[in-house]
């Protein structure tokens, strides 16, 4: 009686936590749960231990208006590769990355049913993909919304204008939090601080450890469903 009250109790905990740690959002190209994908392309490669992202996925997101989302880096004018760099790391980091549940939140959108929100970046990544952007030219402040979609690709809006990097987003902060409405939160910690998701790693993903942190660190989590079970099942385990 006390094996199998203990089991069910590991059990349950570890799904219930678990899942959070590891887990792949409802969205238009994730599977459904995160596994090892060896041949995850280029930027990608670092997720090939543990991805929520496909093999074809991680080729197309270093392809301009890619079968992905049809996505136009180049709308006012060719975007560098300098800068573009950041926005496969970033298409990589949203399609690949299983631990980014602490910030996963149901949307009612026509192409997923879940988004990222406040994603808490790290400094440096945020800085570099800003530093290298800032002379390119973009005519929206939030690219999720609001484009001209009637040729098939994403083209700036009648009324808009092009304007320079520095006049849409004038501090790398502004750039991180509105591109992808609130997909990712400004931070002022650095890569070595456990408490900012990082974009770019090499070696074994930080990631989780940071996800780990802001679950446990949630102060609804003291009082979990898990919580439900332990309370009855310690008061059968002392009457035993
Ligand atoms: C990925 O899959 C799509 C849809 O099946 C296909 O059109 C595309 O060519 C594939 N891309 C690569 C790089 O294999």
């Amino acid at each position: 009686m006390l094996a199998i009250s203990a089991f069910l109790l590991a059990l349950c905990s570890g799904v219930l936590s678990l899942d959070k740690l590891n887990m792949c959002m409802d969205a238009k190209h994730h599977k459904v749960d995160p596994g090892p994908e060896g041949k995850l392309y280029l930027q990608c490669a670092p997720w090939r231990e543990n991805a929520c992202c496909t093999a074809n996925t991680s080729t197309e997101a270093h392809d301009d208006n890619s079968y992905l989302y049809n996505f136009n880096w180049n709308h006012c004018g060719a975007m560098s590769d300098k800068c573009k760099r950041h926005f496969i790391q970033d298409t990589c980091f949203y399609e690949c990355s299983p631990h980014l549940g602490p910030w996963i939140q149901k949307v009612d959108q026509s192409w997923r049913k879940e988004r990222i929100l406040d994603v808490p970046l790290c400094q440096e990544d945020c800085v570099s993909w800003w530093e290298d952007c800032k002379d390119q030219a973009t005519c929206k402040t939030d690219w999720h919304k609001g484009w001209d979609w009637s040729s098939g690709t994403n083209q700036c809006p009648a009324g808009s204008k092009c304007k320079t990097w520095a006049e849409i987003y004038p501090t790398a902060q502004s750039m991180c939090e509105k591109i992808w409405s609130n997909s990712y939160k400004y931070t002022t910690y650095t890569k070595t601080s456990g408490r900012c998701m990082q974009m770019w790693f090499t070696g074994p993903n930080p990631n989780k450890k940071v996800a780990e942190y802001y679950l446990n660190a949630q102060p609804h989590n003291s009082f979990s469903p898990t919580m439900l079970l332990v309370i009855p099942f310690t008061f059968i385990m002392m009457m035993h």
